[in-house]
């Protein structure tokens, strides 16, 4: 029997602090002209000092359970998907989990890097099947300013911070949208196109300073190519095994990375601009709460509402891409 992965509830925390391309300017060898231009992002947000990856999750977490009227103690799983975790161990997971009070739950982090949402969705989706009474709460949270080299222009005028909670379960009396189909991939012999060290990969002396891996590093041009075909490729697939095409789709929520991207993605596949749904402006590249975060921005805006067919896209490090069909 197949059972339904119903999105239920969408809680969203982002950081106070709007880090402008006019602040950038101040940091960094750059402008606004660039930074506009090239990648759509006119600010950022960035976690204050006392801010990290879990605090973000949590106050996501708080404003999903309290929508959704879910008691912590009520959930089997606590997943958070993230490439800039608050420790290599214990997972963020399990940090969220504790602050939440969720006494008993399977609770673990999950890292597709900018891809973590949609890789997150397909696995929330494989446990229902396994498990029909599961309650998960799957976190997509990034710190991405904490590992940006404030001196590599190139990377750090891109990225920022914020954090989603979602609430998935079989059943549900009015979800806000059931999972139709998800699909996942990778290309990892292209690993090394994006990276961020401070891993267990190398001995670290005491006493040695931080090393310029220890921040994002990307080769842009190079991650950009393969960004485009691979959303468009994915899109397409995903609607050619579910009978659908590009008309079928009221919404296109793409990776919010670069407006050129998104641009590209959107003229590959046909899809008039007025369907493709972008806050890259206000955001930058928030990783893996990027998707998510487009998402509760459309829910509240009213540009998505009850009724709509929504396609997801994501793209990020690995490589990884997937693609995301969800009934509204
Ligand atoms: N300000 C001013 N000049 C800059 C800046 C800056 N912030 N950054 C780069 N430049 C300069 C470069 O030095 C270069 O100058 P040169 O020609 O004198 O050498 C020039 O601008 C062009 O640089 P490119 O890197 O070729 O610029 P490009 O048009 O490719 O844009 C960008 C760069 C925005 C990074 C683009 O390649 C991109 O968006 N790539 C994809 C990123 C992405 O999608 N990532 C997703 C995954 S991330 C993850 O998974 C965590």
């Amino acid at each position: 029997m197949n059972h339904a992965c119903l999105l239920t509830a969408l809680g969203v925390y982002t950081p106070e602090h709007r880090l402008t391309n006019a602040e950038l300017c101040t940091m960094v060898d750059t402008s606004d002209e660039w930074i506009t231009s090239r990648t759509g992002i006119c600010s950022r947000r960035r976690l204050a000092p006392e801010e990290s990856t879990a605090t973000m999750g949590l106050a996501a977490a708080k404003r999903a359970l309290q929508s959704s009227g879910i008691q912590p103690q009520d959930l089997s799983h606590i997943i958070v998907a993230t490439c800039t975790p608050d420790k290599l161990c214990p997972s963020t997971a399990c940090i969220i989990a504790g602050s939440l009070g969720a006494p008993s739950c399977m609770a673990f982090d999950i890292n597709a890097a900018c891809s973590g949402y949609l890789y997150g969705v397909s696995l929330c989706r494989s446990i229902l099947a396994g498990q029909p009474d599961a309650t998960i709460l799957f976190i997509a949270a990034e710190a991405m300013t904490r590992r940006m080299n404030w001196n590599d222009r190139s990377t750090c005028v891109l990225f920022g911070d914020g954090a989603t909670a979602s609430i998935f379960s079989a059943t549900a009396e009015q979800p806000l949208a059931q999972v139709r189909d998800v699909l996942c991939d990778a290309d990892c012999s292209l690993h090394s196109l994006i990276t961020i060290g401070g891993g267990a990969e190398k001995e670290l002396p005491a006493g040695q300073s931080i090393e310029d891996d220890f921040f994002l590093q990307m080769q842009g041009r190079e991650v950009f190519k393969h960004a485009v075909r691979r959303m468009a490729e994915a899109c397409k697939t995903l609607l050619e095994r579910n009978g659908l095409t590009i008309h079928d789709i009221d919404l296109l929520v793409p990776h919010q990375a670069n407006m050129r991207i998104i641009d590209a993605v959107g003229s590959r596949l046909g899809i008039a601009s007025s369907k493709v749904f972008a806050n890259v402006e206000q955001y930058g590249n928030t990783s893996a709460a990027s998707v998510p975060l487009a998402l509760a921005e459309a829910l509240q805006t009213q540009v998505l509402s009850h009724g709509k067919r929504v396609l997801c896209v994501s793209f990020g490090a690995g490589l990884t891409w997937s693609a995301l069909l969800l009934d509204f």
